[in-house]
């Protein structure tokens, strides 16, 4: 079982996103206290497991940077972080706040969040039973996989531009296109570092089983990021990425945050779109998949049959 996150599916972004009952948000920001007194012994203890099962496999595995955020917050097994204490921490490095939202938010709302640096953060934890698998960014998702990487100034104005970005891509109809690049860098995106390549998206730092299947699987395509090709490429959002984008670092990020994005909607309006395992010839393939993981899961057409 895999972890879900669906707060930029495609249906997300045409639809925009509603809190689970339908209820009106008592502020228009939609963020709510934390209430962290509130958590009971059994959530604190859920973030321990998770935070210490994460906490073995990273090593080596995640970016350095992402280690040297996480090293420098009150973030620790024993409790679910108090947003309070890690925004202070937050907003002497890079000027970024947590507030805590009760799940999905609407595209709009996100975006304006971001671009005042100001991360919304699920306030609520998984059950027991989910550790694996959710289908909204939790507290554990929201806090360990992002805000490690938003102590780091490079992905701090990366995700900041990325709301400007938003606000104005839904402007013009194209936010599908953005929200690629969102999904394959600050969720699932892998860099180089000297001794190879690391994590330092967060869907893929706070998945226990991603972790493995991103860096050590021989079925998913590695490939050079490349702008304009992860903006054509279609992304799962139920399993493992067929492909991960590497960046050579993450000042990388910081130069995309600078880039005019208005001329590229345009070239690439009405051009074909990648499938999430499609190789091009013009890829820089660090790693070409076997696919055997998908391959192996793709059902075979059930043969149809009679009813009389
Ligand atoms: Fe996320």
């Amino acid at each position: 079982m895999l972890m879900q996150l669906k707060e930029l599916t495609p249906e997300g972004l045409k639809t925009g996103h509603g809190l689970a009952g339908g209820q009106a948000p008592a502020r228009a920001d939609w963020t709510i206290d934390q209430g962290w007194h509130n958590y009971t012994a059994a959530e604190h203890a859920v973030w321990k497991t998770l935070f210490e099962r994460q906490s073995k496999l990273l090593p080596g595995r995640a970016c350095n940077e992402f280690v040297a955020g996480m090293r420098d917050l009150p973030i620790g097994p024993e409790q679910i972080p108090d947003f309070e204490q890690l925004s202070e921490v937050l907003m002497q490095r890079t000027g970024w706040q947590v507030v805590a939202v009760p799940g999905l938010v609407p595209d709009e709302v996100f975006f304006e969040h971001l671009a005042n640096r100001r991360f919304p953060a699920g306030h609520f934890i998984r059950k027991p039973h989910e550790l694996d698998y959710l289908e909204e960014p939790d507290v554990f998702h929201d806090v360990f996989g992002h805000v490690p990487m938003l102590m780091n100034p490079a992905i701090a104005d990366y995700i900041q531009a990325y709301g400007v970005g938003g606000l104005r891509a839904r402007q013009l109809g194209v936010l599908d296109k953005l929200a690629r690049v969102y999904w394959y860098t600050v969720e699932f995106g892998l860099v180089k570092q000297a001794d190879g390549l690391r994590i330092y998206g967060a869907g893929i730092a706070s998945s226990y089983t991603e972790t493995v299947f991103s860096l050590d699987d021989p079925s998913p395509n590695r490939i050079g990021f490349d702008l304009e090709r992860v903006m054509r490429t279609n992304y799962r959002i139920d399993d493992f990425q067929e492909s991960y984008f590497v960046i050579d670092n993450l000042d990388k990020l910081l130069d995309l945050a600078h880039i005019d994005f208005g001329p590229l909607y345009e070239r690439i309006a009405g051009q074909p779109e990648y499938q999430p395992g499609t190789v091009l010839p013009t890829d820089t393939l660090l790693t070409r998949g076997t696919g055997s993981y998908h391959a192996s899961k793709r059902t075979p057409a059930q043969p149809v049959t009679s009813l009389n």
